[in-house]
């Protein structure tokens, strides 16, 4: 949780500015705000940080990903592809704005591959959502060709994977749109909160309209201005953004910091007999907000947890925790279950989501293991960390050998 161990003076001068105005609204009061304006300053760092031409800040990285699905006119009864392998919120988006999620296969990068997303492909298919699973990137060359080739609307959720980048393209900006979260555990964060970014004007203007039912936010009065769209309230208020604003400014030493540390990590540990690493099809554009380690199948996984949790490691595979990230853990997505139906109730699931056969996500996330690292750890820390990492996988591994 990188954010939220280097809180400081940053914040608190960035909020203080906001309580001396009072002004907690993201919007108007012109003239009590003394030109305090957090939500778009969150928004000008974001551009400036990622190379983005648009950035809308709202509520959460949630309604981030249904911004960005919406405004790239994505709907009701459009078929979206989808990993397995996310938090479900990505999922509950595409629900939400009305479309069917269908399920496609991750590959050893954590995300989506372009063999997984043609194979899923059908005449409804009107989008991609694209999740950077564990601060890692996609094989962003196939899958934009795929994109392309099939006329589909590339959205990327990069909800876990802030600043990270493919040969120098921020993620998030190689789509329509993409999304950032800024919740409580990301490498920066809000508290609550989430952007949305695009390179398309109009995309964008969707995003603001839509985000503050409607608005259009043209000139400085907004309520009395035209509201060209229906939407709803994702906004984000002064304070989450004041904050979102001085963690943003930290991030380039929030990377610096945890490439160091997984260098150091993964230095020592690509030298332990059956570990390996999750693909990153560019490494110098890794967050490096986790340590993502393979062990060779599910059961000596296993008995690396075991090993862990004996050591007081703190590993976590996704498979066997409720973590909520794992299809095996989406109850309540198999039997649809909601409060109230969605378009997917009246058009019917594209795909039985009960009995999805995706056995390259099963085994892929079956045997991953993996680690949030910390920027403010010290050298001696991850060499401590690592060698009883290495410690526990060996024991694990000499069992079945
Ligand atoms: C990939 C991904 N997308 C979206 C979200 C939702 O973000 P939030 O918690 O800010 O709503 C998360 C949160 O963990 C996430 O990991």
């Amino acid at each position: 949780m990188p954010g939220t161990e280097l809180f400081g003076a940053e914040e608190k001068k960035e909020i203080n500015d906001v309580l001396e105005t009072g002004i907690l609204f993201r919007y108007n009061h012109d003239a009590q705000r003394n030109n305090i304006w957090k939500a778009r300053e969150f928004e000008n760092e974001v551009k400036k940080l990622l190379g983005a031409k648009y950035a809308h800040a709202v509520s959460s990285g949630s309604t981030a990903v249904a911004c960005a699905l919406a405004s790239a006119g994505i709907g009701a009864g459009d078929e979206v592809i989808v990993p397995p392998f996310t938090f479900i919120a990505s999922v509950e988006a595409v629900l939400f704005v009305g479309a069917l999620p269908v399920f496609a296969e991750i590959d050893e990068t954590l995300c989506l591959s372009a063999k997984g997303i043609k194979a899923a492909i059908t005449p409804k298919t009107k989008a991609v959502l694209l999740v950077h699973m564990c601060g890692g990137m996609a094989q962003m060359d196939e899958i934009l060709a795929v994109c392309k080739e099939h006329n589909l609307t590339l959205v990327e959720d990069a909800g876990q994977a802030f600043a990270a980048s493919y040969k120098g393209t921020s993620v998030g900006l190689m789509g329509q749109t993409g999304c950032y979260s800024f919740d409580f555990f990301k490498i920066a964060t809000a508290g609550e909160g989430g952007v949305m970014v695009t390179n398309d004007e109009q995309t964008y203007k969707n995003a603001d309209c839509y985000s503050d039912h409607g608005h259009s936010h043209v000139g400085n009065n907004r309520g009395m201005e035209p509201h060209p769209l229906l939407g709803f309230n994702y906004r984000i208020g002064e304070l989450s953004a004041a904050i979102g604003l001085a963690q943003t400014r930290k991030v380039p030493f929030i990377l610096e910091k945890n490439r160091e540390h997984k260098k150091i990590l993964t230095d020592i540990l690509s030298k332990v007999p059956g570990l390996s690493f999750s693909k990153l099809p560019d490494p110098s554009g890794d967050s490096a907000t986790f340590l993502n380690l393979f062990l060779p199948d599910t059961e000596s996984a296993k008995r690396v947890i075991d090993e862990f949790n004996k050591a007081g490691v703190a590993g976590f595979n996704y498979w066997f925790l409720n973590m909520y990230h794992f299809i095996n853990q989406w109850d309540h997505l198999k039997e649809l279950k909601v409060a109230a139906k969605l378009p997917i109730h009246l058009l019917g699931a594209p795909q039985d989501y009960k009995n999805l056969h995706l056995p390259k996500s099963q085994e892929v996330v079956g045997r991953l293991i993996s680690f949030g690292i910390r920027c403010t750890w010290t050298g001696e820390e991850v060499k401590a960390l690592a060698n009883k990492i290495a410690g526990c996988v060996t024991k694990a591994m000499a069992v079945q050998a």
